[in-house]
C-alpha cells in the first residue's frame, strides 16, 4: 500500500456539496497520503499515520486531481485567425455563420473519425499534465441527428482511451443548424436526438446555450423538459454575451449549473446564492472575448462556484486548470483556496462524479496533483507556469 509525505495537504472534503464560496477549506501542515490500487486509504495529518511512507515530497502540496467540468472537446481544428479578426475589431457575434460554431460544425463533418481522435489526444494528454484527472466531453459541433450522434460517440471513445474520467454532455442546442430553423431544430432535438442519445447510453447531461445568436427561454424550457423525463441533469450556457434571464430560468429549472454569467443581473446572482445550481466561471473564454467579468464578488458571498477551461476553438484554446484558476483569481477576485475548491469538488458535483472523486477522502479515487510549492497561492500567484510535478490517476502516478 503505497504512502507519501508531503508539506501540505488540502483535501477540499466538506459534509455537503456543493460547496458554497467562501469555501475555506482545511490546510494540513505535514501530511500522508495513502491508497491501495486505484482508492485511497487516508489523507490527513502525520500524525494519523502510523507507518512510515514510501516517499517524501517535502515542500509540495498535495491537492485533489482538477476536474474540467466544461470543455467542447472532441473538436477538431484551430480557429485563430478569427481570433486575430476579434483584435482588429470583429466581434464573436460577426464571425458567426462564416465562422464561429458552424465552422467548427463543417471541419468536424470534414474529417475522419481518427483525425478527430488522433487531434484531441494530445490536448487530453495536455490536460492531464497539468493535473486534470477527469473531465467533461460535450458535443455541439455535430448540427445534425447523426452529427450529434457521431460526436458523441467520438466522445465516448475518446473517454474510453483516456486515463482520466470522462463523462459526455449533450450540447445539441449549440448553434441552430443551417438549412433548418430554430423552433425544428428544437423539436428534433426533443422527439429524435436525446431519446436516440439515450438509447444508445451517449449522453450523461444536456447543455443549452441561451443566447440571441443561439435559443431562447422558452427553448430551454422546453429541452429541459425532455431530458429531465429521460434522467439526464440540465447544464445551461447562461448569460455569456448579453443578458437574457437564463441563469434564473435554470436555476428554477433545477439545473446542475449555469456557465460563464458574464452578464447575469442581480435576480440571477439571488437565485445561485439561494438555490443549489453551481456558478461555472469560465475567465479564459472571458479573457480571450475581452468581455466584462460576471459579478463575482456577490456570488461568493454564498453561491457554490465551480471554475473550467471551457476549453474549445472559438472562444477559449486553454487546456490548463492551473491558468483557468489563476485567472479567476486575477480577473475575477477568487481566493486562491476558493478557486481550489472551485476546480475539484464543485466541478465533481456538477458533472455527478463526487461519489468517486473530487476530494481526498478514503474510499474515493487515488486522484491526486502534486504541487511544486507549499502554498496553493503560488498557482495563481505564477499564471503560465505550470505547478504541477505529477498527476496520479486512480493511484498510478506519472513521473515525480
Ligand atoms: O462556451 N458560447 C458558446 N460556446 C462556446 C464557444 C464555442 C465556439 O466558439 O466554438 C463557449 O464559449
Ligand atoms: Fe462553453
Amino acid at each position: 500500500m503505497p504512502a507519501v509525505g508531503c508539506s501540505t495537504l488540502v483535501t477540499c472534503a466538506f459534509e455537503r456539496l456543493p460547496v458554497r464560496s467562501p469555501a475555506d477549506p482545511e490546510v494540513v501542515r505535514d501530511a500522508v497520503v495513502a491508497w491501495d490500487g486505484a482508492t485511497l486509504t487516508y489523507a490527513g495529518p502525520r500524525s494519523g499515520w502510523p507507518d512510515p511512507v514510501d516517499e517524501e515530497l517535502t515542500g509540495r502540496t498535495i491537492v485533489p486531481g482538477f476536474v474540467d467540468c466544461h470543455t467542447h472537446l472532441p473538436f477538431f481544428g484551430w480557429r485563430d485567425d478569427e481570433y486575430e479578426a476579434r483584435l482588429a475589431g470583429a466581434s464573436y457575434r460577426d464571425l458567426h455563420g462564416e465562422g464561429g460554431i458552424p465552422r467548427s460544425a463543417r471541419m468536424l463533418a470534414e474529417a475522419s473519425d481518427e483525425e478527430v481522435l488522433e487531434f484531441c489526444r494530445p490536448l487530453a494528454a495536455e490536460m492531464l499534465r497539468h493535473g486534470t484527472t477527469a473531465l467533461e466531453l460535450k458535443t455541439g459541433y455535430g448540427l445534425s441527428i447523426e452529427g450529434e450522434l457521431r460526436q458523441a460517440r467520438l466522445a465516448r471513445r475518446l473517454a474510453e482511451e483516456l486515463p482520466q474520467t470522462a463523462t459526455v454532455t449533450l450540447l445539441a442546442c449549440h448553434a441552430v443548424p443551417e438549412g433548418t430553423d430554430r423552433a425544428s431544430w428544437v423539436e428534433a432535438v426533443r422527439t429524435e436526438l436525446i431519446p436516440a442519445a439515450v438509447r444508445e447510453g451517449l449522453a450523461d447531461a444536456v447543455d443549452v446555450y441561451v443566447e440571441d445568436i443561439a435559443f431562447s427561454g422558452e427553448d430551454l424550457e422546453a429541452v429541459a423538459e425532455v431530458a429531465s423525463t429521460a434522467g439526464l441533469p440540465l447544464r445551461v450556457h447562461a448569460d455569456q454575451l448579453g443578458p437574457s434571464g437564463a441563469t434564473e430560468a435554470a436555476v428554477r429549472l433545477g439545473a446542475r449549473s449555469v456557465d460563464h454569467l458574464n452578464h447575469v443581473g442581480e435576480d440571477g446572482v439571488a437565485a445561485l446564492v439561494g438555490g443549489t445550481t453551481v456558478g461555472v466561471l469560465l475567465p479564459a473564454s472571458t479573457l480571450m472575448l475581452r468581455a466584462d467579468p460576471p459579478p463575482v464578488d456577490r456570488m461568493a458571498r454564498g453561491a457554490a462556484l465551480a471554475v473550467a477551461t471551457d476549453c474549445n476553438p472559438g472562444t477559449s484554446p486553454v487546456v490548463s486548470m492551473p491558468e483557468a484558476v489563476a485567472l479567476a483569481c486575477s480577473m475575477y477576485g477568487l481566493a486562491p483556496l476558493d478557486a481550489l475548491v472551485a476546480a475539484t469538488v464543485n466541478p465533481a458535483w456538477v458533472l455527478g462524479l463526487h461519489g468517486r472523486l473530487g476530494s481526498l477522502e478514503p474510499g474515493k479515487r487515488a486522484d491526486f496533483v502534486v504541487l511544486d510549492t507549499e502554498e496553493f497561492r503560488r498557482v495563481p500567484y505564477r499564471p503560465g507556469h505550470n505547478p504541477v510535478v505529477a498527476t496520479f490517476v486512480g493511484g498510478r502516478g506519472s513521473d515525480w
